[in-house]
């Protein structure tokens, strides 16, 4: 039991906030979706997409989240950041793996963080994260030294744990593409010098959900380039919770340099073997 009053207690209170937040939005995205959904507007390149329903969930997430903790910034996908004086930053993909969304494939998530701190990943402390997948009802929480858990939208939480260690040649490993057709193509070559060595590769698109995977043990790993801070923010934490190592290149913490997630011997093992199979090229500035 946390005593009353703590940070720690204060952040439990608060994942039951975003808890609450998250399954109203995947609510409404799930709806919409079932209403039918097109593409609003393309951002980075044409495959960097955009629908009404990211822009309405990420307002009732904002509007909810300033309704109950004024004082709190936030950093979301669709609309940007707002500072605050607490010290604390919500930071949110109200749907992250829009294609997925797009497309129907039941795969797509509400990414809900608290983090204190400067709003950098390079920096900031993760306090708590919630992921939900609507489509499938699964809702994955955690805060700092509480663990991690998977439940649904009735609660039934069950604690989750990142698999054991295994050798390469039996890792599944999770990934993800850039936006950028040079870098995509790059991202490609390495994996392609990957698959020999590994179970197997897979490629979901929603990168909040790659991290609750390797969080309960449905995938060895995860490595990914070029994310943003709100696609990580929360699956990060919620992967450590569950005792993978989440980091980027060498003491780096993750970023859009890097985010590689595995149980800690295979993430030694994986990263000077992604480096020597040239993962680690020069991105272009965006
Ligand atoms: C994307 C997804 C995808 C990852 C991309 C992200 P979005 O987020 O997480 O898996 O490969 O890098 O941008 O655009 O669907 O929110
Ligand atoms: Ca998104």
């Amino acid at each position: 039991m946390r005593p009353a009053g703590s940070l720690d207690s204060m952040t439990t209170e608060l994942l039951d906030l975003a808890r609450t937040i998250a399954l109203e939005a995947g609510e409404l995205a799930a709806r919409r979706r079932r209403e039918g959904v097109e593409v609003a507007a393309t951002k980075s390149t044409l495959s960097d997409v955009v629908t009404d329903a990211d822009r309405e969930v990420e307002l009732l997430i904002r509007g909810r989240l300033h309704d109950a903790r004024p004082e709190d910034a936030f950093l979301g996908e669709e609309g940007g950041a707002v500072g605050g004086p607490s010290g604390l930053t919500w930071v949110v993909d109200p749907i992250d793996g829009t294609a997925n969304y797009l497309y129907g494939i039941p795969h797509y998530a509400i990414s809900i963080a608290l983090v204190e701190g400067d709003p950098d990943p390079l920096t900031w402390r993760g306090l708590a994260g919630c992921v939900f997948n609507p489509a499938i009802g699964e809702l994955y929480t955690a805060d700092r030294g509480g663990g991690a858990f998977l439940g649904g939208s009735r609660g039934n939480d069950v604690e989750i744990r990142a698999a054991g260690p295994v050798p390469l040649e039996l890792a599944m490993i999770n990934t993800g593409f850039a936006y950028n057709a040079t870098t995509r193509g790059r991202q490609g070559e390495v994996i392609t010098r990957l698959l020999p060595m590994v179970r197997d590769i897979r490629r979901f698109g929603t990168a909040s959900l790659d991290l609750c995977m390797v969080a309960n043990g449905r995938a060895n790993a995860y490595v990914e380039r070029t994310l943003s801070p709100w696609d990580h923010a929360a699956g990060a934490i919620i992967a450590r919770e569950a005792g993978a190592v989440v980091k980027g290149f060498g003491d780096a913490a993750p970023s859009s340099d890097l985010i590689l997630a595995a149980e800690p011997m295979l993430a030694a093992r994986l990263e000077p073997l992604l480096i020597e199979l040239g993962m680690r090229f020069e991105l272009p500035s965006s």
